[in-house]
């Protein structure tokens, strides 16, 4: 063991840290828009089955190889299976993958940080409707200055935060804004279900239609909770590196599961609700909660206020997953070069801000730029939340169900574990040698229509 590796400050550190990890625009402003493109209540059962029986099983597992490893991806995997030249390539690819989310998700994160300024100069007070909202949304995100701009700033806010280190940097800003976050999400879901009409919206996300469920809802559903829970690509392992073995691995991952997924039906609720009082459709795509937001604030005794401090919530939320996904890359260049954590932070930041220009300007200028007949922005987002992420995930639940093997991972499990019951044990290492990968890989199959 590495005595000098850092550690997390404190047991609920570990646990805040991980669910700032997960909690951000993937909970707030993806979920909210997938559901409204995939048929609402039945995107939601959907996304919850996938949540219980795939994403905490291997959400366990993740944070299982990393406290026991206490290493970043590659190197986790190069110990536990003594060098095999295969699991350090699964390693490899989460950290590839941290690079393409984290590319593309500093583009979005800048939109939100973009937003606290409008709503600091007020751009948003004599809006009436959603649709007046979609407009400025348009013009703002077709300037390639303004979200290049963005991009770059958020980029710089992520680098100082990993700059500043492990326990300092993020844990710290996590602790204090993820409770304030909750509250006034809490606060907007009271004023959305209050406005008139709203009872359409709660329908809408309540009552499951099952014949809109196809092959490609499960598979986008899936993706969404690896992308959700920030699991598949070592994010979850890395910042389990630094978790004591004194530490609950299963209750943590309970408490990280929860959160994120209670954030996610929260941020449901105040959305629809409030898109169906407007009387405007769900399925609006990527801009849904910035249309629909700021006019709902319209509403609010000092919608003023509230907007900014939302719009700063969100720009944390993402802040407090931009920063996992950059230490994920991080740790892997410190550990497995010797660079300076620093150096690597600065280096890093700046590749990923080149990489996710072709992103940012898929909204502005480059519409047309196709591959595989998606924008540069959809085709990073396709392969990395929906294949990449998946893939990892089992093979995450095959190594440490088979190849490493329950018999030996469990002992490492239950360290820290007051009395842990036996059958929860095995219901564990059912579902992460069976279940997990054996449902991933039937969804899999059918979204490319093999079933
Ligand atoms: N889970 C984060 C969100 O929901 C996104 C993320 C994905 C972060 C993968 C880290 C790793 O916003």
């Amino acid at each position: 063991m590495d005595i000098n590796r850092e550690q997390w400050g404190s047991k609920i550190g570990f646990v805040l840290a991980a669910a700032g990890s997960a909690v951000g625009l993937g909970n707030i402003w993806k979920f909210p828009y997938l559901v409204g493109e995939n048929g609402g209540a039945a995107f939601v059962l959907l996304y919850l089955l996938c949540v219980v029986l795939v994403g905490l099983p291997v959400v366990i597992a993740e944070i299982l190889i990393g406290r026991t490893t206490q290493k970043n991806p590659v190197g986790s995997f190069r110990e536990l299976s003594k060098g095999n030249p295969f699991w350090m390539f699964i390693g490899g690819l989460g950290v590839l993958t941290g690079f393409l989310i984290l590319s593309y998700y500093n583009v979005i994160a800048g939109w939100s940080l973009g937003y606290v300024v409008e709503s600091l100069k007020g751009s948003f007070q004599n809006l009436e409707n959603p649709a007046a909202a979609g407009e400025l949304f348009n013009q703002l995100s077709s300037r390639p200055q303004w979200t290049l701009l963005f991009h770059g700033m958020f980029m710089m806010l992520t680098v100082s935060i990993i700059y500043a280190g492990v326990a300092k940097g993020i844990e710290r800003a996590s602790k204090i804004m993820m409770p304030a976050l909750l509250i006034l999400i809490i606060i907007l879901v009271i004023r959305g279900i209050t406005l008139n009409g709203a009872s359409a919206g709660i329908h809408y996300l309540l009552k499951v239609d099952f014949s809109v469920i196809t092959g490609k809802t499960f598979f986008l559903a899936l993706g969404q909770a690896f992308f959700s829970l920030s699991l598949g690509m070592g994010a979850l392992l890395t910042y389990g590196s630094y978790m004591s073995k004194k530490d609950s691995i299963p209750i943590s991952a309970l408490n990280i599961v929860l959160l994120d997924t209670l954030i996610a039906l929260l941020a449901g609720f105040m959305i629809f609700p409030a898109v169906f009082a407007m009387g405007m459709q769900p399925a609006q795509g990527p801009s849904l909660i910035f249309n629909i937001l700021p006019i709902v604030f319209n509403s609010i005794p000092a919608g003023y206020i509230f907007r900014i401090i939302f719009f700063i919530l969100l720009t944390v939320a993402a802040l407090t997953s931009t920063i996992s996904l950059l230490e994920v890359i991080t740790a892997f260049v410190v550990d497995e070069f010797q660079f300076e954590r620093k150096k690597a932070a600065i280096v890093l930041g700046i590749i990923v801000f080149v990489i996710g220009i072709p992103s940012a300007l898929s909204f502005c200028g480059w519409q047309n730029v196709m591959i595989f007949g998606l924008t540069c922005f959809d085709f990073v987002d396709f392969i990395s939340a929906n294949i990449f992420l998946p893939l990892g995930g089992i093979f995450i639940a095959l190594f440490v169900g088979w190849f490493w093997g329950t018999k030996n991972s469990v002992p490492h499990l239950l360290e820290g574990t007051v009395k842990f019951p036996v059958f929860l044990v095995s219901t564990w290492s059912i579902l992460i040698r069976f279940v997990a990968p054996v449902l991933i890989l039937l969804i899999f199959l059918s979204s490319i229509g093999i079933l």
